[in-house]
This record gives structure tokens, C-alpha cells and sequence, in this order.
């Protein structure tokens, strides 16, 4: 055998987030979510509201998402800029319902809260590696797959999950195959604080 050993490292890593906040969502509060005027969008349903966690009715929601985002930004990012949450908004798929592969402009993370009770199958939220067309096209054997290798990965959400994630993933949400809507809040998030060097002049305050 002329190969001695051999060896793989990964040499950067994607990750996605998941907190749970079940303890800062009241009954009410997914009442007033489900109560929100809902607009079409292409295949889902968006509410009509784009700032839905600056209503005050959600305000312990949204203050367990900024915690979720400080402690993403101090243990996963450590960094000492502040993200913080600019449009946030609830969607529904109905039965039959999914939502196409894009990702998210003028955005750091985004994120998905799963408010309610979830249908049953859950959709799965499902990331890909690739951002645009592949002419050469070689994936491994579904069984075979790995972090290193795999085209997809699928995120299986649950009730009173905040899922974080980098914007610019290509994402999609699988078909809804239940009989029953699947209700959710998605949001995105910029960063405030400094950024660069003075002396270097790639300072820039936001
Ligand atoms: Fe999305």
C-alpha cells in the first residue's frame, strides 16, 4: 500500500444556531401573532407588519431574540459589536405549502422562531452548500454524506426554537405535508458598535 496514512481537517466551519425561549412565549402572544393581517408571497403567507417584534404585545419575545443574538455574537462570533433585530415578521405555510431556495440581503443573520405548535410532519428547513448553478454536479450517496461533502443539510425545527443562521445561506423550506398550517417568525439583524482601525482608516462607526 503506497498511502502510509492520510488525514482531513476541516479548514472553516458553517455553523446554525438553535435557543430555545419557550419561557418568553405566552398564549396571547401567539394569538396576537396568528391575529396579524396576513398577505400573499408568492407561495407563503407574510404579515402584512415587517416589524412585528416592535409591537409592544411581543416585547418579551423580542428581548429573549436579543439576548439569543448577544450570546451568539459574544460565544459563536466573539465579537464585541451588539447585532440587533431590523425587520421582523410572521409567515404561515399552508398544507401543501413550502417556500423557494433564496437567502437574505442587507442582512448579517437571520433567523426563524417557531411560536406555535408545529404540524406534524415538520418541514424541514434545508440549507445548501451552493449559492448558484453547478455545471459539475458531484454529490455523494445520501448515506455517505458528511459536513465535508454534503450538497444540503436539513435543519428540523421545534416548538419555541430561535434558529440563527448566516444570511447570505441559500435556504428553503420544505413542503408543508400536513393538514395543518406551520406558523412562524422570521427576522433580520445588522450589528451596531465599531468597526476597523482608526489609524488604518478602515474605521467605521454604526
Ligand atoms: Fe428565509
Amino acid at each position: 500500500m503506497p498511502v502510509v496514512s492520510h488525514e482531513v481537517h476541516p479548514l472553516f466551519a458553517e455553523p446554525y444556531f438553535r435557543a430555545n425561549i419557550g419561557g418568553s412565549i405566552t398564549a396571547e402572544q401567539i394569538k396576537f401573532i396568528q391575529g396579524l393581517k396576513m398577505v400573499n408571497n408568492m407561495e407563503n403567507l407574510i404579515s402584512e407588519n415587517l416589524y412585528i417584534f416592535q409591537e409592544p404585545e411581543l416585547k418579551s419575545i423580542g428581548d429573549a431574540v436579543q439576548e439569543v443574538l448577544d450570546i451568539y455574537a459574544r460565544d459563536v462570533l466573539c465579537i464585541p459589536q451588539k447585532l440587533y433585530v431590523t425587520q421582523s415578521w410572521s409567515l404561515i405555510c399552508k398544507p401543501g405549502i413550502g417556500m423557494h431556495g433564496h437567502s437574505h440581503s442587507n442582512s448579517i443573520l437571520s433567523g426563524s422562531l417557531y411560536y406555535a405548535p408545529l404540524p406534524s410532519p415538520p418541514s424541514g428547513m434545508v440549507f445548501t452548500r451552493h449559492v448558484s448553478y453547478q455545471q459539475i454536479d458531484l454529490p455523494p450517496a445520501a448515506e455517505k454524506r458528511n459536513v465535508f461533502n454534503t450538497p444540503i443539510t436539513r435543519v428540523i425545527p421545534k416548538q419555541n426554537d430561535v434558529i440563527l443562521f448566516s444570511s447570505r445561506l441559500t435556504h428553503l423550506v420544505e413542503q408543508n405535508q400536513s393538514d395543518a398550517p406551520r406558523h412562524s417568525i422570521a427576522f433580520n439583524t445588522f450589528v451596531r458598535g465599531k468597526l476597523g482601525n482608526y489609524r488604518a482608516v478602515t474605521e467605521l462607526a454604526l
